[in-house]
């Protein structure tokens, strides 16, 4: 029986994972994030308010519950929210993930921490695990300040690099899909870059290579997106057909239109190869995903 500790529940990635370890009978499972309550209100699940940045919580709680794996989905990951309020960022994304390192050493757990391409500049893409790192904006800096409070934590551990999650989930935060979706529906036309291009990756393969790597016990540092390499216009362009919207009300511009706080990188995309070896790791494209996201949307109320 595998004790699995899953902190940032109410997120995008957490959701996911405390729907897909909730049925794993091989699983004692906490979930926890900041907020009082957990958006999935089942007996299923069980719940815990957890704020990964505060020191002494996160050392009770993990040695009282005392788990064999803890996955972080906990972060700050608005991009240019990260740009605005840094010291936020900064105490999320990296002193909290330091706590989690502090108390997954100290009683032998495994942390998983999920971690993002924007640790790229974006001028070279695909990346592979071993290529330089160089984050434009204070989003990708904190997030791989994370990754190195990790690494060189001397504690067992596996690091997803994913791109640009998009899916369905109850009260998350407008991911691209979904604020695509969102406006086409209510009329609004919407401008997207033709010149970021990346990867999106359908959440459930996101949660699939975190179970891929407990099966396998394997660690180290993966990257994982979907297969296809779109850019965003491309791929709202793909949402709009998929869900049935008016694919009029997109109008392609340049990054520097849209006047982002933070800088972006153009083009990341990854190469699998890694995940693909190590955790036979075969994702969605972005089209299949998105009929996948359609499908879920459509069965259950989210959003
Ligand atoms: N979304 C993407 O496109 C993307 C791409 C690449 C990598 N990633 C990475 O994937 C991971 C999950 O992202 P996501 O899209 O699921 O983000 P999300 O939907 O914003 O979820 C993050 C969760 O962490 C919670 N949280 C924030 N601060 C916390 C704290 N101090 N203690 C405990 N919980 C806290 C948030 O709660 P509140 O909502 O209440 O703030 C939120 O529920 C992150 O590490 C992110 O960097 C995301």
């Amino acid at each position: 029986m595998n004790r699995v500790l899953i902190c940032g529940s109410n997120g995008l990635v957490g959701q996911r994972l405390a729907l897909v370890f909730g049925y794993q009978s091989n699983c004692e499972v906490l979930n926890t994030s900041h907020h009082r309550n957990f958006v999935l209100d089942h007996h299923l699940f069980d719940y815990t308010q957890l704020d990964i940045t505060n020191r002494s919580d996160v050392k009770s709680l993990v040695g009282s519950f005392r788990p064999d794996v803890i996955i972080n989905a906990a972060a700050m990951a608005n991009v240019d929210q990260c740009e605005r309020e840094r010291e936020a960022a900064w105490h999320v994304n990296v002193t909290g993930v330091g706590h989690l390192v502090e108390v997954a050493r100290r009683i032998g757990a495994k942390l998983i921490h999920i971690s993002t391409d924007y640790v790229f500049d974006g001028k070279s893409g695909p990346y592979r695990e071993g290529d330089r790192v160089n984050p434009l904006g204070y989003y990708g800096k904190s997030k791989l300040a994370g990754e190195n409070v990790i690494t060189v934590g001397d504690v067992r551990h596996a690091i997803i690099r994913t791109i640009l999650i998009y899916g369905s989930g109850i009260n998350v935060k407008n991911n691209f899909a979904l604020w695509v979706i969102n406006n086409l529906r209510a009329g609004r036309t919407i401008q997207c870059a033709t010149d970021q291009r990346c990867s999106p990756t359908f959440v459930g393969d996101v949660a699939g290579a975190v179970v891929r790597i407990i099966e396998r016990d394997a660690e180290g540092l993966f990257h994982v997106s979907g297969s296809d390499l779109v850019n965003r216009f491309e791929f709202a362009m793909k949402t709009a057909t998929i869900f049935d919207l008016d694919r009029s009300l997109i109008h392609p511009c340049l990054s520097a239109a849209l006047m982002q706080q933070a800088q972006r990188p153009l083009v990341t995309g990854f190469v699998l190869a890694h995940a693909h070896e190590a955790l036979s790791f075969v994702p969605m494209n972005t089209e299949d995903g998105l009929y996948q996201m359609r499908r879920e949307m459509d069965h259950v109320t989210l959003n």
